[in-house]
């Protein structure tokens, strides 16, 4: 698995891999193979398939509680997603629900969903937390992910997403005094990355800052929701603090895309999100032409995308955007392990990586966005371990 300018997907015809202690130890041609490796474990045979490496989704939502299928039904006969965002509707409603959940039942929930990322062929999600939104729900949240953590193969990034949106009952002040002087500082040990939405109906800019900016002094990672319903400095004040991750970008311009570019940060983009708010095509042109590295996602949450398929998502960026089967492929693997800092062990297989990988019925690994909505999964494998569904 070497890209090269021939193949910048570096595949192997009739390839074989080893692994041992959960990562890979040798990659090759198959009749390599036993010359090279001594074999004393269990034998996959993929004959006839494509296996690749397991698909990693840098941006999911995978804790919480109840439904907002009627949101989804008016959207589809016109009502905007962000007219859905107030009262007890929308955000609000799912955080109500995930308050009234307890630990136990967020985490059943969870468990299913992580069942399904890895029936479709993901391997690690970045996780976040973001529907408790105050200082019990949101440590509840995190510990639900580090349950999750320890039960699922999944992998699990956790991401504290204190600031999702300002909860009901509070004033925005308060909030964000809670989130930079309590949260922030108590949740470190259990976060990896934290995240702002940085847009109306959530945060400003200056909010943005002043959260962001004590994330980064307490030692988090960075990533932001920016420009998804509305053009806005949220992709500037990525770039400004060198974020892992600036996620959607609709409504990036092309300063903010260089911006970005510049500062190494990785594009999360999130089709089926764009797909069911009814956004604009983000400036994919701009992105390329930029050399900024694209990740695509799944966005798995219940307001704008209830899918835990990459490949779907996948489909959709080649579909409703333009990017082509290798950019998609690069963006599900290596671009979205880049984004979680996880690169050279996650999103690729070579020696030293997680031995996680999927097995794929298709003719070529171009192939999997052409499949549209349908799981071609056969064998998901994480750590060398094959993955049985329960
Ligand atoms: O990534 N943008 C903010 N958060 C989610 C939507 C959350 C929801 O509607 O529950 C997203 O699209
Ligand atoms: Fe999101």
């Amino acid at each position: 698995m070497v890209p090269s300018k021939d193949d910048p997907l570096g595949r192997i015809r009739d390839g074989a891999l080893a692994a041992r202690e959960g990562r890979v130890v040798w990659i090759g041609e198959d009749h390599d193979l036993e010359s090279q490796v001594a074999l004393d474990g269990d034998l996959l045979d993929a004959a006839g398939a494509c296996v690749i490496p397991g698909l990693v989704d840098a941006h999911t939502h995978p804790v919480f509680a109840g439904s907002r299928a009627d949101e989804f039904a008016e959207r589809v006969s016109g009502v905007a997603y962000r007219a859905q965002q107030s009262g007890d509707r929308g955000i609000a409603r799912t955080i109500r629900a995930t308050r009234e959940a307890d630990g136990a039942t967020l985490l059943d929930l969870a468990e299913a969903r992580a069942d399904r990322f890895l029936a479709n062929g993901t391997t690690t999600i970045e996780a976040k937390t973001g529907y408790g939104l105050d200082v019990d729900n949101e440590a509840k949240s995190l510990d639900v992910l580090r349950q999750l953590a320890a039960r699922s193969p999944l992998r699990v990034v956790p991401t504290f997403l204190g600031a999702h949106v300002v909860p009901p009952g509070i004033a925005r002040d308060a909030y964000v005094r809670s989130v930079m002087d309590e949260m922030l500082p108590a949740f470190k040990p259990w976060a990896v990355f934290f995240d702002v939405w940085c847009e109306a109906p959530a945060f400003t800019p200056a909010e943005t800052r002043a959260l962001l900016g004590r994330a980064k002094a307490i030692g988090y990672k960075l990533r932001v929701h920016a420009a998804q319903l509305a053009a806005g400095e949220g992709p500037d004040i990525a770039a400004e603090l060198g974020a892992s991750s600036a996620d959607h970008l609709e409504f990036a311009t092309p300063a903010q895309i260089k911006a970005l570019a510049k500062a190494g940060t990785v594009a999360v983009l999130c089709p089926a999100a764009n797909f069911t708010t009814h956004g604009p095509r983000p400036a994919i042109e701009a992105m390329r032409e930029a050399n900024l590295r694209i990740a695509i996602a799944s966005d798995l949450n219940p307001g704008t995308s209830n899918s835990e398929s990459l490949p779907m998502a996948m489909s959709l960026a080649c579909l409703q955007w333009g990017m082509t089967p290798v950019e998609v492929l690069s963006g599900a693997t290596v671009q979205a392990a880049h984004s979680l800092k996880l690169e050279g062990l996650a999103g690729c297989l070579r020696p030293g990586s997680f031995a996680d990988c999927v097995v794929v019925d298709a003719e070529s690994p171009e192939a999997i966005p052409y499949y549209v909505g349908v799981n071609r999964v056969m064998r998901t494998v994480v750590g060398g371990a094959v993955w049985e569904p329960l």
